[in-house]
């Protein structure tokens, strides 16, 4: 099957969350597969860009609105990410340094799908599958079955994968003259609560539509930011499929990201070594358990929850654990988590920002991940941080739910609780540092972790399915 990812976001060349970590493993493990499967993406003007070299592969023109536009598709010239990677080029448009955040972005990214699928039109062959990720890629369904000028595609199978539903990239009917001439009395299938919503257009034209996990695929239809009873309609064509993480690129044994490596076996002297540092570098208690949150700063992740509740876990607990905070995101937020530092110096401390390689070095030092996530479509974290040995502590909900069995349950391995709320997190925390005491326990927690297997080899399967079903 010839399958073509169309995504804002791969890692590595643009990633702002999971999004780019799974369309930079997926596509790599159709082709290890027997499946010829590639991405294309915007060409943003990022380091991954200027560092690799491009080969120009097509030349096109098409119009976005009034505006006759040029773009141009290039190709990485190394086969380097196991899958062909394709990057559209639009002057003035995509080339920027940032993936979001433009008043603009409707604009870009309708300007970027109709570059994308006036490309398909002009291939010799057609592919089998257009596989559409997030509402960034959610008109390309419709446009190919109802734009006049693509109708070459109409019977070219598409899936939709939903990574987020909170975002539907909703805009205002002004925006309908920028997508290219279309079937008028399809109207209705652009259209959710008086707006253009691609998302809800692509759950709509989808031949399928996919979610990154079970649960979080029911939770849908009960909490979907407006789209609950479309998930409803159009349920039949709904599977959950969880992520997968890439076992190459995050593996304790070799991973050139962190100081010692360490596997099932020399997991407890390696992670130690690595915490050493870590404690070290932001000034941490090395006997204390850690505990590290990695993610955005954000309302979905309940960063806000965390200053309060660290807080009163510290005092409750006379300083019973070390917290390393990493990320960026809402800005109150980021003060009131930078604003703990003075308060517990040598038991707290803060990265704001993000770069994979702390990231990386977290996972290998900590003894804990908490993620009290209040919308979690799967998380990838919990499951880089099984792979490091680093036990998560998790709230109940989407793909935390599929991927994490309490402690206190049959073959149990983690820590989870109900509420994203002070209450539920410290008590979560005092559990974590009374397990961390009991050293045979722990030892036995953290080794059968890294023996869960979370590779994309069996997911891939899934979606295989996904496809031979349309
Ligand atoms: C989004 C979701 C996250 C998921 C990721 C990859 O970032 O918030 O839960 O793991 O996409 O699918």
């Amino acid at each position: 099957m010839v399958i073509v990812h169309v995504s804002a976001e791969c890692y590595p060349m643009a990633k702002a969350g999971g999004l780019g970590d799974v369309v930079g493993a997926l596509p790599k493990y159709q082709n290890k597969m027997d499946d010829h499967s590639m991405v294309v993406m915007p060409m943003y003007k990022t380091k991954f860009l200027e560092q690799n070299e491009w080969e120009v592969h097509f030349k096109g023109n098409t119009n976005l609105g009034d505006w006759f536009f040029d773009y141009t598709i290039i190709k990485l010239k190394n086969e380097s990410l196991g899958f062909p990677l394709y990057l559209v080029d639009i002057n003035g448009l995509l080339d920027r340094p940032k993936i979001y955040g433009y008043t603009d972005d409707h604009d870009r990214f309708i300007g970027f799908q109709i570059a994308v699928v006036n490309w398909l039109t002009h291939w010799a062959e057609q592919p089998s599958i257009v596989h559409c990720h997030d509402h960034q890629a959610g008109l390309i369904p419709f446009m190919m079955k109802h734009c006049y000028d693509y109708q070459k595609l109409q019977n070219v199978k598409t899936v939709l994968t939903i990574h987020n539903a909170q975002y539907h990239g909703s805009m205002g009917w002004d925006k309908s003259i920028l997508i290219p001439r279309w079937d008028l009395w399809k109207k209705g299938l652009l259209e959710w609560d008086n707006c253009i919503n691609p998302l809800a257009t692509a759950i709509k034209c989808a031949d399928k539509v996919t979610t990154v996990s079970n649960t979080y695929m029911h939770q849908l239809k009960l909490q979907s930011n407006g789209l609950e009873s479309l998930f409803e309609i159009e349920w039949a064509k709904c599977v959950g499929i969880l992520n997968g993480i890439d076992n190459e690129l995050w593996n304790p044994a070799t991973d050139p990201m962190i100081p010692y490596h360490y596997d099932v076996k020399l997991v407890m002297e390696g992670k130690k070594k690595n915490k050493e540092i870590i404690c070290t570098r932001y000034h941490l208690d090395v006997k204390k358990p850690l505990i590290v949150f990695i993610g955005r700063l954000v309302h979905e992740k309940a960063a806000d929850v965390l200053p309060g509740a660290i807080q009163h876990a510290l005092d409750k607990t006379n300083c019973g654990a070390n917290f390393l905070i990493i990320g960026a995101g809402d800005t109150a937020t980021e003060s009131a988590l930078q604003y703990l530092v003075q308060l517990y110096p040598g038991n707290y401390n803060t990265f704001i920002g993000y770069d994979e390689k702390t990231g990386h070095e977290a996972y290998a030092a900590a003894d804990f991940l908490l993620m009290p996530s209040r919308v979690e479509p799967c998380g990838l974290n919990q499951m880089y941080s099984l792979r490091y040995g680093t036990i998560p502590m998790v709230r109940d909900t989407g793909g935390l739910h599929d991927t994490v069995v309490d402690m206190g349950e049959l073959d149990g391995f983690g820590i989870r609780f109900l509420h994203a709320t002070e209450n539920d997190i410290v008590y979560s925390i005092e559990r974590a540092i009374s397990v961390f005491k009991d050293k045979t326990q722990m030892k036995k927690m953290i080794e059968y972790c890294m023996q869960i297997d979370h590779s994309w080899e069996s997911v891939v399967n899934d979606y295989k399915k996904v496809y031979q079903s349309i």
